[in-house]
């Protein structure tokens, strides 16, 4: 079977020759990875074990960038992707491969990244929570506008593509997509929502969402106080609350810390600040550890957070990551402190190259304090 039904027109139309090298595995970031002439190669759109011709279109001192041009051996895991955009979006990467081996694949891509960033040489893995729907879940997406067009980024571009549908919206945003389209919108960004609410963030896959609910109440451990920290509307906290004397959480959104507050029980706090701040405060304010959920944004925790986690280390730690790269550099920085119990992964993002990733820590010496 050839895998050429997707190609992008940039590969085509470079002038380089192109050269045959077998895959040896995808990198995180959805990348398949190769040799030629003792270079790494980065091939997109390949699967591992996959004998394919590219076309290089960038040389770095390392490794070089290639255009995927025909499969010439393909993975049993090859499957048609269902996109018509697919290979020229700037959204999904793994279309072209069968659901259960992107599974297969992010579960390894997140184990390396541990080993190689995090020092963690053999991190305790469990089992990929995989999306029941592989596509149509996305409860939201940004569509941009731009002199009538209107879609998303083209790969590796700043041009938009019009897109008619999102194959892995779910159906109410598809149909919102079209209500927008029909009212020829002005240029901007407008962000499309299959559940009406206050604009604040939410969780992108419901049952995934739900799955993670499930996960972190089955791994909080018992404390006095839980602190929920990039609390939002208090996603974690509410669904912990009954289990703890205290819950607080911490957002700098006001909006997602009113939606908190509407209907907060007695034991609920919501500060609406910098967790940078509040955090180490908190850290130090009380005597009983506390059990602290960390849910960043990519960028993952700064210096100062680690270093308030160092010095005063919660009873448990449970870190919620969309960005592996950041997880394990934020792991490495504290894991004198903290060992790590397990490492979760879920498919939040079925298709694209993002993973969540929940991970469970607790101090290596406890009673630290
Ligand atoms: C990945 S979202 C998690 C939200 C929430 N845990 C949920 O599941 O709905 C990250 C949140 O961190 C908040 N945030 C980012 N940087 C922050 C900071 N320095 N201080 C406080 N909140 C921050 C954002 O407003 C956003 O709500």
């Amino acid at each position: 079977m050839s895998g050429d039904h997707f190609l992008p027109s940039r590969a085509r139309a470079s002038a380089a020759q192109p050269v045959q090298l077998t895959i040896q595995d995808v990198a995180f970031g959805g990348q398949g990875v190769g040799r030629t002439s003792g270079k790494a190669i980065f091939v997109p759109y390949v699967i591992d074990g996959e004998t394919v011709s590219a076309r290089v279109v960038r040389e770095h001192k390392k490794f070089q960038e290639a255009e995927l041009e025909t499969v010439v051996a393909s993975s049993p895991h090859r499957v048609k992707p269902r996109c018509p955009y697919f290979g020229r979006c700037g959204g999904c990467v793994y279309q072209h491969i069968e659901y259960d081996y992107q599974l297969a694949l992010k579960w390894r891509q997140v184990k390396e990244t541990l080993r190689r960033i995090g020092k963690l040489e053999n991190a305790p893995m469990r089992p990929f929570i995989p999306s029941p729907l592989d596509y149509g879940y996305r409860n939201r997406i940004t569509v941009h506008v731009e002199d009538g067009v209107i879609g998303f980024f083209r790969r590796e571009s700043n041009t938009l593509l019009d897109i008619e549908q999102c194959p892995i919206a779910s159906t109410e945003v598809n149909a919102q997509l079209a209500q927008l389209r029909a009212t020829h919108p002005h240029n901007g960004h407008y962000t499309l929502r299959a559940h009406d609410g206050p604009r604040i963030f939410v969780q992108v896959n419901d049952a995934v969402a739900a799955s993670m609910l499930d996960l972190v109440e089955r791994t909080a451990a018992s404390a006095d106080l839980l602190i929920d920290g990039y609390c939002g509307a208090g996603f974690f906290a509410k669904r912990l609350r009954s289990r703890f004397r205290k819950v607080i959480g911490i957002d700098w959104d006001q909006h997602a810390i009113a939606v908190a507050q509407s209907d907060a029980q007695p034991n609920e706090e919501y500060i609406g600040g910098n967790i940078e701040t509040e955090l180490p405060r908190l850290l130090q304010e009380n005597e009983k550890s506390p059990v602290v959920i960390l849910d960043p944004p990519a960028a993952g925790l700064t210096d100062w957070i680690r270093h308030a986690l160092r010095v005063h280390p919660p009873a448990q730690l449970i870190y919620i990551s969309c960005n592996s790269g950041t997880l394990a550099r934020d792991l490495a920085a504290i894991g004198k402190i903290f060992r790590c119990d397990s490492v979760t992964p879920l498919d939040m993002f079925p298709q694209t190259a993002e993973i969540e990733v929940i991970v469970e820590l607790s101090p290596r010496q406890s009673g630290t304090r």
